[in-house]
């Protein structure tokens, strides 16, 4: 038997580090947080996303007391683009969140296995990868496509 070893490469930073564009999205990203519907878990989550036609949207979770049919950030975000932007691929997903108390939070928070799949999905259909930016306090993890974040993820062929 042979072990397999997947290796993921992220960038740490701080968003002083960031190029201009990025810290506006990650801006974006921290404003919409203030959006967020999440009277249950109190945790806001914002997303924003720089479409190739250099558009930027955001989205923000939204939850509901029939828990499932809350929506995450990320795919309010992705979903919304899908649907005003089409043919736009998607260049940057920039993801902030503010805990229970409304404070950012010190760490990256990273998106879920759904969201993942669904950025997956965007950058299939695309062909090309997504720049992601997980805003924290202390650092800003930059990635180079969904694919650092999921590896051996599902395709058909
Ligand atoms: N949430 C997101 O918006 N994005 C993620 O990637 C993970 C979790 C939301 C869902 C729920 O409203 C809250 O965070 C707590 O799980």
């Amino acid at each position: 038997m042979e072990e397999v070893t997947l290796k993921s490469i992220i960038q740490a930073c701080q968003f002083e580090e960031l190029d201009d564009t990025e810290r506006r999205l990650v801006q974006m990203a921290i404003d919409a947080t203030q959006h967020s519907y999440a009277p249950y878990s109190h945790f806001h989550v914002g997303a924003a996303l720089l479409l190739s036609n250099g558009v930027m949207l955001p989205g923000c979770n939204q939850e509901n007391a029939a828990f499932p049919a809350g929506l995450c950030a990320e795919r309010s975000a992705i979903f919304a683009a899908g649907a005003q932007y089409p043919q736009e691929s998607i260049e940057i997903l920039a993801i902030a969140a503010r805990d229970t108390h409304g404070e950012l939070t010190n760490a990256p928070v990273s998106p879920c296995g759904t969201c993942r799949q669904v950025i997956i999905e965007s950058e299939t259909r695309f062909k090309k990868p997504i720049r992601i930016l997980l805003y924290g306090k202390d650092k800003v993890y930059k990635i180079d496509g969904i694919k650092q974040l999921m590896p051996l993820s599902f395709t058909e062929f």
